[in-house]
């Protein structure tokens, strides 16, 4: 591509023929360069089995080609067509309580299915013989969303594949017993044989077994993306292969986006806004942050969010004027090539007709349509931002598998919520305007020594190596801020020895004698001491801290006690402490704040790490800059009422209004600039 994407999911087999030029036509009109087309199409393209028709996407794509449109090529193995699992009903999963799921949806799929593979394999194969080196061709875009709607299947293919698995990982029957502690409750194995998926069971489950299962699921999914992948690399040298993420833990929490991001040649993300969420745009921010940060910093691609409603949503709440083109450059400050939407035309018939489309049902002579256009012009001007990187100021250590692991049965506290924690911290550090990348808790001691602060939110599972780490990030002179149930249990969930938190109580300085969760509604208040960093001003400057759901009886080793508890079961004892640890430092947080409370924490913790803070930036004035060999540029994006302004390094060029910027910017209400500074 030459310039940024602007584009979205087109469905022509949905409509007439006639219909297409039309489409066409538009699509040059709103300024789209970029459609994926076939994601959904393995029907039309096999009616039958082995009975090939290709004519009508040849068709499509000269018409695309002819008037400039690349294409993203799907296969579209998210849906075999009714014939096949006619043939093959064994293909349809079978989830965990042993129902299998019938066909009339859509990504119903037994990964562990030979047939599945079989046939996946065949259409991806005649898929890249005939179009792999077609010039209009941009991209591949393999499947649909891996894992969405679902990922597990726990039928009988399922489970000898599962039994390979297991048997692959850990060699002896004797280390998958020690390694699933099958000592208790007398579950051990005396053959491989034995070994059942973990179906439903009467009370709760091995949780070693569930970890194992939800990680052999995700890379049966990733074995059939790889198979196609390495077909497409075959039959279509060159051609950029992907697949589509949902990166946001809302929105797909069964994959664990640090290894599939090193499997495409460029992260592609769906992202949809949570629509009655009056802020968003963080979560939005949040998406937009771990896409690019799944790739390590490489430049990735949105490939689809929503002009407006979103219909599987509970209300299909319509984007006020002007958010959609926020959203979409927010994408874009944080790393997107550009943006792209599901879907080009809005359907008539079928389960998404009230989902928004670029061409709304009410037509071209609509709000949603002069958006849309309007955006094009937008995404246009920004194409010198094309490979530029998104600068981050401080990390979040997220790890999939350690939520997997930390929402399993029984844990010291139903309330206790891997998810809830980083999004609370990440919004915490979005008001203070600290730009975040995402980190593995593995991730090399290069990558990390780039960030001066390094925040956990919530790390239950931390491998020994993981411990380590982190241990040496803080040791090199690195900031580190850990919050409450981190550190607990190795990759097997088993406690780490000695006293909690494991694998972490060397560089937090300290020992958790006793977890005390709190009761339902139940809250602690957290006491700033004389001589600790003072709480800055903002909402209740001077109070104390507000914790709920979860508090620790803490015994310091090192660590000096910043914040005590004033009250509730730890009452007297610290809460927030702060450890010396070689050159650098590490703080540890016991109880839950909120948002608003973490802040005058994560104001103490970014003084030692050297952030300063930007009083000067309105809240919700999201400031992004992108840097690279075409130059510096700031994305202001203002979700506020009110005009804002912004102070700029130097003077530059705005983008989207060609005009000149000075040291100050004036951002309206609801707009977005981006300058390109000089
Ligand atoms: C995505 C999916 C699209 C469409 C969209 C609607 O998750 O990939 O095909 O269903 O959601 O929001």
């Amino acid at each position: 591509m030459e310039r940024l994407a602007f584009g979205g999911d087109y469905n022509p087999e949905q409509w007439p023929e006639e219909v297409w030029r039309e489409d066409v036509a538009l699509m040059r009109e709103a300024g789209v360069n970029l459609v994926s087309v076939g994601i959904f199409s393995w029907a039309r393209l096999e009616p039958r089995e082995g009975s090939l028709d290709f004519g009508w996407l040849d068709r499509v794509i000269e018409l695309l080609h002819a008037g400039g449109i690349r294409v993203g090529l799907g296969t579209p193995t998210v849906v075999p067509p009714a014939w096949f699992y006619r043939a093959h009903p064994e293909a349809l999963p079978v989830s965990r309580e042993g129902q299998r799921w019938a066909f009339g949806s859509r990504g119903a799929i037994c990964h562990s299915s030979p047939a599945y593979q079989e046939a996946a394999a065949r259409i991806t194969r005649a898929l890249g013989e005939r179009y792999g080196d077609h010039p209009a061709l941009a991209m591949w875009h393999v499947h649909n969303e891996y894992g969405v709607p679902v990922l597990e299947c726990y039928c009988e293919t399922s489970a000898a594949h599962f039994r390979s698995w297991l048997a692959e990982r850990y060699g002896a029957l004797k280390a998958l017993n020690d390694a699933w502690g099958t000592a208790f409750w007398g579950q051990a194995y005396g053959d491989w044989e034995e070994i059942q998926p973990p179906r439903a069971t009467p009370t709760a489950c091995n949780p070693a077994q569930r970890l194992d299962f939800a990680r052999f699921a995700g890379d049966s999914a990733l074995a059939n993306y790889r198979r196609e992948r390495e077909l497409l690399h075959e039959l279509s040298p060159g051609v950029p292969v992907t697949t589509n993420f949902m990166v946001s833990p809302r929105q797909c929490d069964t994959i664990d986006y640090w290894r599939w991001g090193q499997e495409v040649d460029i992260v592609a993300n769906d992202h949809y806004t949570m629509a009655e969420d009056d802020r968003n745009h963080i979560g939005l921010a949040m998406a937009a942050d771990l896409s690019r940060s799944v790739g390590g910093g490489r430049p990735w691609l949105l490939l689809e969010h929503a002009t407006s409603a979103v219909n599987w949503q509970p209300r299909g709440i319509a984007k006020a004027p002007g958010e959609m083109a926020r959203n979409s450059l927010a994408h874009v400050a944080r790393g997107s090539e550009g943006a792209m939407f599901f879907q080009w035309r809005a359907s008539r018939a079928g389960a998404e007709k009230f989902h928004s489309a670029m061409l709304p049902h009410a037509g071209t002579d609509s709000r949603i349509w002069r958006e849309v256009v309007e955006l094009g012009a937008y995404v246009e001007a920004l194409a010198p931002v094309r490979g530029t990187r998104t600068a981050a100021d401080a990390a979040i250590v997220f790890d999939w598998q350690s939520w997997w692991a930390q929402r399993l049965e029984w844990r010291p506290s139903q309330d206790l919520d891997t998810r809830e924690r980083a999004e609370a911290y990440y919004a915490a550090l979005f008001d203070r305007h600290v730009t975040v990348d995402f980190v593995p808790p593995d991730a090399e001691r290069e990558r990390l020594a780039g960030y001066p602060l390094l925040v956990v939110p919530a790390l239950y599972l931390t491998t020994a190596a993981a411990g380590a780490n982190l241990r040496r990030y803080v040791a090199d002179g690195g900031t580190l801020l850990v919050s409450y149930f981190s550190g607990i249990v190795d990759e097997h969930d088993a406690v780490h020895p000695g006293p909690h938190p494991g694998a972490l109580r060397e560089v937090l300085g300290l020992v958790v004698e006793e977890f005390q969760p709190l009761r339902s509604g139940q809250r602690v208040r957290l006491q700033a001491p004389m001589g600790a960093p003072p709480r800055p001003s903002g909402p209740g400057g001077g109070s104390p801290l507000t914790g709920d759901v979860w508090a620790e009886t803490l015994v310091t080793a090192g660590a000096e006690p910043v914040w005590t508890y004033a009250d509730g079961p730890a009452a007297g004892g610290p809460a927030i402490t702060r450890h010396r640890h070689g050159d650098g430092t590490a703080w540890y947080v016991s109880s839950r704040l909120s948002a608003e409370d973490l802040d005058p924490v994560l104001a103490a913790a970014s003084a030692d790490a050297g952030i300063a803070p930007r009083e000067d930036l309105p809240r919700d004035v999201e400031v992004v800059r992108r840097e690279g060999e075409s130059g510096s540029f700031v994305f202001v994006i203002n979700h506020t009422g009110a005009e804002a302004k912004v102070p700029l390094a130097r003077p530059g060029t705005e983008l989207l209004t060609a005009e000149r910027a000075d040291g100050r910017l004036a951002v309206p209400s609801g707009a977005v600039r981006v300058v390109r500074l000089d």
